[in-house]
This record gives C-alpha cells, sequence and structure tokens, in this order.
C-alpha cells in the first residue's frame, strides 16, 4: 500500500504509509536511524527547525539538519510566520534535497503561538495562505505537506477550510493531528475530524493523535478513511510499532519485542549517539539516560536501571549497567 507525496519532478513515494511524527528534542538524527533499522516506517521526520534558524546560519539550527542517506525517504518540518522568510528556508530545504518539506501549522506552544507560527497561523488563515504559497513556489522540486491541528480550541475547527487552502496552493499532503491547540495533548485525539478533512479534500490525508498500539493503526485507517498514519509518541515506548504495524497491514501476526531485541536497540542506539554527539558530552549522556528510560518502560525492574543511569557519569559506565541489567534479567529467567 504505497502512498506517493506527488505533483513536483521528484515525488516522495513510501511502503507502508506510516510517518514517523516530528517531535522536537526526540526525532534527531539518531532517532530516525534507529526506527529505519527497525524497519517499517515509511517516511521518517525530522525535528522542527525555525526559518530564523534555518535562514541565519544558527549552529544549533545546522546540527538538526544532519541526517544520513539511509534514512530516505526522510521529511524535514519548517516553522514561521513571515512568508518571505519561509520563502527562504523553503529554498534552503530544496536546497539540501531532503524529499519532503513540511509546514508546522500546528504547535500549540506559547512562544511559537505568540510569534503567529506553529498553530497560530490556524488563527489567521490568509497569512497561512501566503505561507503556503510562498513555500511552494521555493520548492520546484520538492513535495511540500502542511501539518495542523483542529483548530485554535473547540469554538473554532477550522481545518477543513485549512485543508482546502492546502489543496487549492498546490500541498502534496496533509496530516492533522486531531486535537485543538488549546487542548495541547489533553483529551482524547477525536479521529472523526480526519474523516471528515478525508471527505472534503482530495490530497493524501495522513491522520495523527493517539495511535498507542499496533492495532490502532488499522483502526484509524478503517474509521477514518485516511491515506496514511503518523505515530509520535507511541514510538518513544515501543519503537518496534512500526514494524508490528507494517505486518499487520500485510496480513501477518506480530510478536512483542524480546529482552535481547531491547538489550540489542538499547546497545545500537547508545553507539549511534556516541558517533554523532561525541562533541558535546553533556548532550549525549541526557540522551543516553532518556531512551534508556522509554525502552525500558514495562520490562521487569526497568525502574532499577532508570534509578542506576540517572547518576552515572560516563558512557563507559552506562554500557556496563546496561549489560549488567540485562545479564541479571537473563538469571531471574533462568532461576
Ligand atoms: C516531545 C514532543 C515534541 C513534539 N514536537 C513537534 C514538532 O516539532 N512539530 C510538530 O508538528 N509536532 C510536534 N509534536 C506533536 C507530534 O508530532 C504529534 O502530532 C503528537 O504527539 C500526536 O501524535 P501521537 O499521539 O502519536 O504522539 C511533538 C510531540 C511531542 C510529544
Amino acid at each position: 500500500m504505497a502512498l506517493t507525496y506527488g505533483g513536483t519532478p521528484r515525488p516522495a513515494t513510501f511502503d507502508p504509509p506510516l510517518v514517523l511524527a516530528p517531535m522536537a528534542g526526540i526525532t534527531d538524527m539518531t532517532y530516525r536511524l534507529l526506527l529505519r533499522r527497525l524497519g517499517g516506517v515509511g517516511l521518517v521526520t525530522m525535528e522542527f527547525v525555525s526559518s530564523e534558524g534555518l535562514t541565519r546560519g544558527n549552529a544549533r539550527t545546522e546540527r538538526l539538519l544532519r541526517y544520513d542517506e539511509e534514512e530516505r525517504p526522510l521529511s524535514i518540518q519548517i516553522y514561521g510566520s513571515d512568508a518571505g522568510r519561509m520563502a527562504v528556508a523553503a529554498e534552503r530545504v530544496e536546497e539540501l534535497a531532503i524529499d519532503v518539506c513540511d509546514i508546522n501549522m500546528g504547535c500549540p506552544a506559547n512562544k511559537v503561538l505568540k510569534g503567529c507560527a506553529g498553530a497560530g497561523l490556524m488563527r489567521d488563515l490568509d497569512r497561512a495562505r501566503g505561507i503556503i504559497a510562498a513555500a511552494k513556489r521555493a520548492l520546484p522540486t520538492t513535495p511540500l505537506t502542511v501539518k495542523f491541528r483542529l483548530g485554535i480550541d473547540d469554538t473554532r475547527h477550522n481545518y477543513i477550510e485549512l485543508g482546502k487552502i492546502c489543496e487549492g496552493e498546490g500541498v502534496a499532503a496533509v496530516a492533522m493531528h486531531a486535537r485543538t491547540a488549546k487542548q495541547m495533548y489533553t483529551g482524547r485525539a477525536d479521529w472523526s475530524h480526519i474523516a471528515r478533512l478525508k471527505e472534503a479534500v482530495s490530497i493524501p490525508v495522513i491522520g495523527n493523535g493517539d495511535v498507542e498500539r499496533p492495532e490502532d493503526v488499522l483502526a484509524m485507517l478503517e474509521k477514518t478513511g485516511c491515506d496514511g498514519v503518523m505515530i509520535g509518541r507511541a514510538s518513544m515506548k515501543n519503537p518496534w510499532i512500526f514494524k508490528q504495524a507494517a505486518l499487520l497491514l500485510a496480513g501477518k501476526p506480530y510478536e512483542p519485542a524480546t529482552m535481547d531485541e531491547r538489550r540489542a536497540i538499547i546497545l545500537e542506539h547508545f553507539h549511534l549517539i556516541l558517533q554523532n554527539e561525541a562533541d558535546q558530552p553533556r548532550v549525549m549522556m541526557t540522551k543516553l539516560r532518556t531512551f534508556t528510560g522509554w525502552y525500558t518502560h514495562g520490562v521487569p525492574n526497568g525502574t532499577e536501571l532508570r534509578r542506576r543511569i540517572s547518576s552515572l557519569p560516563s558512557p563507559a559506565a552506562f554500557l556496563s549497567a546496561v549489560e549488567e541489567f540485562f545479564e541479571s534479567q537473563r538469571q531471574r529467567a533462568a532461576a
């Protein structure tokens, strides 16, 4: 079930139609590579980058732009409130030869909203249209997509209007997180709106929000008729979710990850972080702690390991703590 973001000389086709959601602070190069290697993910997305940072050669932004050929197809997400600057940012994306350029119109964070970027653009659809049109002109070969929410709050659901604007401006696909900006991450995503959006536009619609288990992918596709499914938070605790969902899509059963697979993924992520963040030891240790925390959720005695690694000073100490943990798990299981 391949999905194509078309309408440009360099369309992006991926199969299965499963997309890693952009997550600031999480979907860095190491995480994206890891998911690619586990399999099942169709399109991976980078962390969002500001059009300001992208066009002013900001050092932090340049780090965010790193990617590996192995990640393709790969999407970048840009945000900003000024059409001119967003066009310059889009030109830069075109030069970087990333496969897809996405515009963020869903971020509910106050500092982004106040600058009238992210979900703030759902308050001003004329400005949103101007930004989409300017970015589209600056991307002659790269497919452009837009990610948004239902609207600012429950009194203003204007996602259909925005979806139609996207369609009219030549956007290749839209992704919708079925919550309002005001909801942030509270309550439940209401998938019925994804079905409504799908009925209203003819470009591909990617559904997003509260896909927690592989089975939810099938449920979202069936209930909403959407063309693809985007998964964010669930991939942090279960990075195998894409592979498991891909098996279900192919009509095959899946097995939950074993302890050996968990150990292997922690070690692989460890090595990727060591390779890519060696020049920033503090960032490196924070990342090592964070991801090991996710991958050991729901694992017997996982809290034991999480407590231990919270105060470890070096990657070597971290590595031996992880090895000891899995060895003791093995012995407990054998006893
Ligand atoms: C830590 C974190 C960072 C996020 N960063 C972004 C972002 O940079 N851009 C964006 O469009 N959405 C961002 N999101 C929202 C996700 O892309 C996604 O829409 C949301 O988490 C709902 O999907 P889920 O229920 O599968 O997690 C972020 C979410 C989280 C939890």
